[in-house]
């Protein structure tokens, strides 16, 4: 049975936990798009809350490349994908290319956190997205050499992922069964208590 995509909005839900943000619990990568674009209000909204993220030295080193459908920068962007994600991204009305420099601007020194400070960023891409009723799904499946090449990316900066941004589907649009399977999986996650810990091999004591 093919569930609908409100269905499996519910099922990717994770399990409530009083006080965690709701758009925490609610954000999940879909891998079908709806054919609905995004407003350029929410698109400036989404960059807008990712622009507000901590980084090392308040450095900023994100940069994002972002193709709208039909655009040059869409169809550039979705060329470097792998034929798995080109097999579901192109219908994405948004795609989004994360970089970072990797030197710091005030001195030229290397800046070993550069894409730690874009992932943050794209945390944040993510998460305002969702709150705006929009879905994401990150991509680390491209050829980052062809990327470079593409958008005359400067060597010194380094790649994060792609970003399919977009309304969620009909799981039945995948059109393949394997596919379809994938998106309405349940969503896992590790234990907390295999997350914070209070020595190298014991659980943190936490709540
Ligand atoms: C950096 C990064 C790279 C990823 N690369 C791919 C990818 O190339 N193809 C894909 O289908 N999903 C990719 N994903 C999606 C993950 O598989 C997904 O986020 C994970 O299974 C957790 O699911 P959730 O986001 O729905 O919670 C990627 C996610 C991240 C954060």
């Amino acid at each position: 049975m093919i569930l609908s995509a409100e269905e499996v909005r519910t099922l990717k839900q994770a399990p409530a936990v009083e006080g965690v943000l709701p758009v925490v619990l609610s954000r999940w990568s879909p891998r079908s798009f709806s054919n609905r674009d995004v407003a350029p209000a929410d698109l400036a909204r989404v960059f807008e809350a990712a622009r507000w993220a901590a980084s090392a030295y308040n450095e900023q080193p994100w940069r994002y490349l972002v193709g709208t459908r039909n655009s040059e920068a869409h169809k550039k962007i979705f060329s470097t994908l792998i034929g798995f994600n080109q097999s579901w991204a192109g219908s994405a009305p948004v795609l989004i290319l994360g970089v970072a420099s990797t030197k710091y601007s005030h001195n030229g020194t290397d800046n070993a956190y550069a894409v730690y400070d874009l992932g943050a960023a794209s945390s944040y891409l993510t998460l305002q997205a969702a709150a705006l009723g929009l879905t994401t799904h990150q991509m680390a499946g491209f050829d980052h050499e062809a990327a470079r090449k593409a958008f005359d990316i400067p060597a010194d900066y380094a790649f994060g992922s792609v970003i399919a941004l977009g309304y969620q589907g009909e799981p039945s649009a995948l059109g393949n069964e394997q596919m379809i399977a994938m998106e309405i999986e349940p969503r896992e996650r590790k234990p907390l208590s295999k997350v914070a810990y209070s020595a190298w091999d014991t659980p943190a004591k936490l709540g």
